[in-house]
């Protein structure tokens, strides 16, 4: 773990901030309780008071607000899911509700926030900070990955985990029936869980979102194994941008040209579990490193990581860049499987 802090130096003794509040916002992943940990036992630890807010910003707008302390986050590394609960909010997402956000951060003494979430909860911090001037740190906390500004976001390595334990079990049963499965993971708009759990799981393709689906191509896949004798198949299929049932439609039109495909779905199975050991590190490491920034007197970025180091990410650029999905990803699954 020589990556961690190995890009942070020194403390600003000139801040202001005095309070931090901390919120879980979007899908849950795991390794976000880490995240927590770090936070709530770092700014402790350097003499912020630490404030707990309930269901990400739906809870802020309420005002549903908590001290915390060094034992409010025990027992929780190993946890999935968020202590502090998560929600999507729709009144965040307009002016009048950040506001009243800001009205809700002010009311508590609240000097800055620390949000962990996906690229549509940063982007909400994003609008918040530049309507209102509070200072934020975002965590890229999502299953999918698809966060720019850093190499992995919590809870992608957990998830990837928790499908390929699926995917081998199905790949048991596929083998002593001589049947072709097709496994649909999560990702409406990004296929970094599918390529990773396709390469991990030795499966014979990959259809991800990002690419238009090609039937043709997913049939020679299947026919390739065939030919050189190989009876069980798996396809890895991300759910697509109707967030899900994607398998379901290439099930369909597979059977039409009589292959007799089964589907699984591992839908929400991949957003709980214990934290894997990366996860439970990368979220603590980031947690400790947002207090960090916070006390040199950043904000209004993203602490991710690059290359083996924490670095920052304006927040703007998170909510305006995508990370893109590596194609030769995929053709390492499609020349794997030959
Ligand atoms: O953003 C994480 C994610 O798990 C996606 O992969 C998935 O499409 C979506 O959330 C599902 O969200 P919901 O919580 O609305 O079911």
């Amino acid at each position: 773990m020589s990556f961690f802090f190995s890009k942070i130096k020194g403390v600003n003794k000139n801040n202001t901030i005095k309070s931090i509040g901390i919120l879980t916002s979007g899908g849950d992943a795991p390794g976000m309780n880490a995240a927590i940990r770090a936070t709530v036992r770092y700014g402790i630890h350097y003499g912020f008071k630490m404030y707990g807010i309930q269901r990400g910003y739906l809870g802020l707008l309420e005002g549903d607000i908590q001290s915390m302390s060094l034992s409010s986050v025990a027992n929780i590394i190993q946890r999935g899911g968020t202590i502090l609960k998560t929600s999507r909010s729709k009144e965040f997402t307009t002016v009048k509700g950040r506001q009243k956000a800001a009205h809700q951060l002010a009311a508590h003494l609240i000097d800055a926030l620390v949000v962990i979430g996906g690229d549509g909860s940063l982007t909400g911090a994003y609008h918040l900070q530049k309507e209102t001037g509070i200072k934020i740190v975002g965590l890229p906390g999502t299953i999918d990955n698809d966060m720019y500004g850093t190499d992995e976001t919590i809870g992608f390595d957990t998830a990837v985990n928790t499908a390929l334990q699926a995917i081998d079990r199905i790949r048991d049963t596929a083998s002593s029936h001589d049947r072709l499965f097709l496994i649909e993971v999560m990702g409406r708009e990004s296929g970094f869980i599918a390529t990773h759990a396709a390469i991990g799981g030795g499966a014979e393709t990959v259809v991800v979102p990002e690419n238009k689906t090609n039937l043709h191509e997913i049939c020679s896949a299947i026919d390739r194994g065939i030919k050189r004798g190989k009876l069980s198949s798996i396809i890895i299929v991300a759910e697509g941008k109707q967030g899900g049932g994607m398998a379901t439609q290439i099930a369909h039109q597979l059977s039409q040209k009589n292959y007799n495909p089964r589907v699984c779905i591992l839908g929400h199975t991949q957003r709980g579990g214990s934290p894997t050991a990366q996860d439970r590190a990368l979220a603590s490491a980031l947690g400790a490193a947002a207090i960090l920034e916070l006390k040199k007197g950043k904000s209004n970025v993203m602490v991710g990581l690059q290359n083996n180091n924490i670095k920052l990410t304006p927040l703007k650029t998170v909510a305006t860049k995508r990370k893109k999905l590596d194609p030769r990803l995929i053709r390492l699954v499609n020349i794997l499987a030959k």
